[in-house]
């Protein structure tokens, strides 16, 4: 027998390969609740623009909620001669209901549908990405204000540059969370058009009310251009770019954790809750979480790849080609949302090493910049001077195998004669953050001021939310 949905003209039974890539049922039917309600808005539209009968269009809004429910309990059976979750949906309902379920694809198509369905399904993980944002910030938030001021290296070249406060290094992700937030929080705007309605490729002559359906489904407004509507992915694309950049922040801070749990850093320690051991060294306890969270940045950089490789030879307009945008995309998100989540877990979980954090914060001449803003600022001598005499102050304190702040005034006098005993108070770690007073720079007082901007912040969206 050939497909009964749109078998009309064939009389032989496709091959079984032609099934085998054609069926796309074990990815899209997650689409299923977003298929249900497009099509329950889609049937009451069509009654009330008096395109079926309002006791059609209450029956199959029954069926249809029969349906959901059934998925739902895990009591549907999902056929892969179907191909697809439209189809499923679609013959569940006639057998519920009878002939009047083939009156609900008047005036669409799969194109249509499918196109609404994805929306629906993406602005769905924006909002959940959102979320989870808010919650990783708002854990990061906690920690800074407690360690406003903690003491640590701050680096450039992974080399010890300056010293920082842990509380503003954790700031520093806050901020890029921001940003990521922002950026999904575009893509949604950009979204959150309908193309149902939009028929095959060319509209319908039905009399259909676009905007209903539209509104009916929490969209801004129906998308302007049929074949723009069935045959565009943008949404998708743009929301695995913020994704992509949203997971190399990820990464780039996983990878820290990776770092500073190094036995050669111990800067922080997890505790066992998100490590895990080796199966031959004993001694072992590795960062997995972490390192998995770096990997996973594969997965999503990796679908917004696939799909842009998908898309970019397809002239307009529906192509099955366009089929091959779920799976990797579903795969991507995931993968992010996973991410995400264990960033927010090992942010609640680690503790500094605060000793070991200031003494590194001092190692290799950490505060030479101080001594150099001292000489500006006291002696009035120029910056590229202050360099100079400051280098060659460090060349003697590595001599004698001592830290800056250990060295003999005398020897540094021998420099430059100059300098008196009031360069000792900026020498110190704790002097060095506390004068970093410029805006968005480390000192402790910033730093709490500005985390306790963000919790305030993120309360207030989160009661408005
Ligand atoms: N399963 C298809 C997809 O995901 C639905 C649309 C199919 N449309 C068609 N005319 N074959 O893209």
């Amino acid at each position: 027998m050939s497909n009964k949905m749109w078998g009309g003209r064939f009389s032989e039974r496709p091959d079984e390969i032609m099934e085998e890539i054609n069926v796309s049922i074990d990815v899209d039917r997650h689409l299923f609740a977003q298929d249900i309600a497009a099509s329950k808005a889609h049937a009451a539209m069509l009654a009330s623009q008096g395109i079926i009968t309002a006791s059609d269009a209450k029956n199959i809004g029954k069926g249809l909620d029969t349906i959901l429910s059934e998925i739902g309990k895990g009591d549907f059976t999902f056929k892969r001669a179907l191909e697809d979750i439209h189809m499923n949906v679609e013959s569940r309902l006639s057998e519920l209901i009878g002939p009047a379920a083939g009156r609900l694809h008047t005036a669409r198509s799969r194109n249509d549908q499918v196109a609404t369905d994805f929306r629906l399904y993406v602005r769905d993980v924006l909002d959940e990405t959102d979320a989870a944002l808010a919650t990783f910030q708002a854990a990061l938030v906690n920690r800074a204000l407690e360690h406003a001021a903690t003491v640590m290296p701050g680096f450039t070249h992974l080399q010890t540059a300056q010293p920082v406060t842990f509380g503003h290094h954790l700031l520093a992700y806050v901020e890029m969370a921001a940003r990521d937030r922002g950026r999904f929080q575009d893509a949604r705007k950009r979204l959150n058009e309908s193309p149902l309605g939009a028929a095959a490729l060319a509209g319908t002559s039905f009399p259909i009310d676009r905007h209903a359906t539209a509104k009916a489904l929490g969209f801004d407004r129906p998308m302007a251009n049929s074949l723009d509507a069935v045959s565009d992915r943008d949404f998708v694309l743009e929301t695995l770019s913020a994704a992509s950049i949203c997971a190399v922040h990820m990464s780039r801070f996983a990878e820290e954790i990776v770092i500073w749990t190094s036995p050669l850093v111990g800067l922080i320690r997890l505790s066992d809750k998100f490590t895990t051991g080796s199966s031959i060294m004993p001694q072992k306890r590795n960062p997995d979480a972490a390192e998995l969270v770096r990997a996973k940045t594969g997965r999503v950089i990796g679908a917004l790849n696939g799909l842009l490789i998908v898309m970019k030879g397809l002239p307009l307009a529906y192509q099955k080609d366009m089929q091959e945008d779920k799976q990797g995309a579903m795969e991507g998100f995931a993968a992010l949302s996973l991410a995400i989540r264990a960033m927010t877990g090992m942010v609640r979980d680690l503790v500094p090493d605060e000793a070991k954090m200031k003494a590194a914060a001092g190692e290799g001449y950490a505060t030479a910049t101080d001594l150099a803003d001292w000489l500006v600022r006291t002696l009035k001598m120029p910056f590229r001077e202050a360099h100079h005499v400051t280098g060659r102050i460090v060349a003697k304190a590595a001599e004698g195998g001592v830290a800056l702040h250990e060295l003999p005034l005398e020897d540094m006098q021998a420099v430059e004669p100059k300098i008196t005993k009031d360069v000792l108070g900026v020498l110190s770690v704790e002097s060095s953050v506390k004068s970093r007073t410029s805006f968005g720079g480390t000192a402790p007082k910033n730093v709490a001021a500005q985390a306790k901007a963000w919790a305030k912040r993120l309360e207030k969206e989160r009661k408005s939310g």
